[in-house]
């Protein structure tokens, strides 16, 4: 059976959400890895132990995919005569199951779920038999974290020219495992990481979060300062699972290199004070238990308060929130003075720091008074969002 041996180039790229390639490049460039930010994400051809690592470290990323083909097909018989000769067997057992996501753009063969329906025949005979649990697992959702999900294929055809990629992480990478508790509207993890390294906060100086909810961007803040992987945000260290860990050329060895080199890595503690804090009692209880399983109740510090309450540690920082939209938790005017009192909050408390908000609107930001520049664009749940920043 091929195997995937660990001094193969593979063409990898990284999925993220709009607006945060660059963020994800970074990142990227700061484990070694010099990759090309492209619409959705970033390109680069890399080893096995490249794309182990980059499922377990890279903060931003949604997930990986590896290329497995690019050819032209205008008909079925021309589809059939490539996907056949593709070894899919690296990627999938006898009686396993797989799920193919098939777009197709000003392409004779258009019709995408017919491309699924035989492209999922051709593996199956190819392999030997996909399991009878195929069509179920097809249905479900991509982000359940179900041990042995299926393996998702991902088919997309340009102008006839097809690419065809396997997906190394299974379920989406910012379901890291920690956040089982949610207040109103969470963030996702990717989002709450690219907002602080998007700012340039690097974990050496004190961090607040005063609208906290589930504490993501708190935890993801220690989890930065401590250097520990997001796939090793778990209370007892142990990795979270990837679709990579069910191919039959799956490089155990390599993996332990990487999971260890990324041990290696982390800090016993935080350094600087974390503090996020909400005036919702029922928000911190969540984000207590959410740090307790990331492994960093030790470094975070929450409190019940209003914005109004904080008391910014000493030294300069970065005060950061996700405030309430009112799109998606409607509280009317309400909002306006929440935005201002946040700004004077800032500026009375913790003069010299710069105030981050994930915005959806430039008439509440502007109401905290704040010279904001943006630092990226992107979208929260649907909704089209800009990280604004400035000095207060
Ligand atoms: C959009 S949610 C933040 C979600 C959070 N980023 C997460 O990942 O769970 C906004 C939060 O602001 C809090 N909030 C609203 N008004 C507040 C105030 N005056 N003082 C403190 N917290 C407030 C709400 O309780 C809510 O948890």
């Amino acid at each position: 059976m091929a195997s995937t041996s660990s001094d193969e180039s593979l063409k990898l790229f990284a999925i993220t959400a709009p607006g945060l390639e660059p963020v994800c490049a970074a990142e990227m460039a700061a484990l070694g890895i010099a990759g090309t930010a492209e619409p959705g994400g970033v390109a680069w051809t890399g080893s096995v132990d490249e794309l182990y690592a980059a499922n377990l470290r890279l903060r931003t990323a949604s997930r990986v995919l590896v290329r497995v083909a690019e050819f032209n097909a205008r008909s079925f018989i021309e589809l059939e005569r490539h996907a056949r000769k593709l070894p899919w067997e690296r990627w999938v057992r006898k009686g396993g199951a797989v799920r193919l996501r098939v777009t197709s753009k000003k392409s004779k063969l258009y019709h995408e779920g017919a491309i699924a329906q035989r492209m999922l025949a051709w593996i199956g005979e190819r392999v030997g038999g996909l399991g009878a649990t195929e069509a179920e697992k097809a249905a479900a959702d991509e982000t359940e974290e179900t041990p042995g999900a299926a393996q998702l294929f991902v088919v997309r055809a340009v102008r006839d020219g097809f690419t065809v990629s396997a997906d190394a992480s299974g379920a989406l990478l910012h379901l890291r495992g920690y956040r089982q508790a949610v207040a109103k509207a969470p963030l996702r993890e990717t989002l709450a990481a690219a907002m602080l390294l998007g700012c340039g906060w690097d974990g050496t100086a004190p961090l607040l979060d005063p609208m906290c909810g589930s504490g993501t961007i708190a935890i993801e803040g220690a989890l930065i300062a401590r250097g520990i992987a997001p796939g090793l945000a778990s209370a007892d260290g142990q990795p979270r699972a990837y679709a990579f860990q069910q191919w039959p050329g799956f490089d155990a060895d390599a993996w332990a290199r990487v999971v260890d080199a990324a041990r290696a890595e982390a800090r016993p503690s935080a350094g600087v004070p974390i503090l996020g804090s909400d005036r919702d009692a029922g928000a911190i209880a969540a984000a207590a238990a959410n740090a307790e399983r990331a492994g960093v109740a030790a470094d975070v510090e929450l409190s019940v308060r209003a914005v109004s309450a904080v008391e910014p540690p000493a030294g300069t920082g970065l005060m950061i929130a996700n405030p309430p939209y009112g799109v998606r938790v409607g509280e009317g005017d309400g909002l306006r003075n929440l935005y201002a009192a946040l700004g004077r909050t800032a500026r009375e408390r913790a003069p010299g720091w710069t105030l981050a908000l994930l915005s959806a609107d430039r008439k509440l930001e502007a109401q905290a008074g704040v010279p904001f520049r943006e630092v990226l664009r992107t979208s929260n749940g649907g909704i089209p969002v800009r990280l604004v920043a400035g000095e207060v």
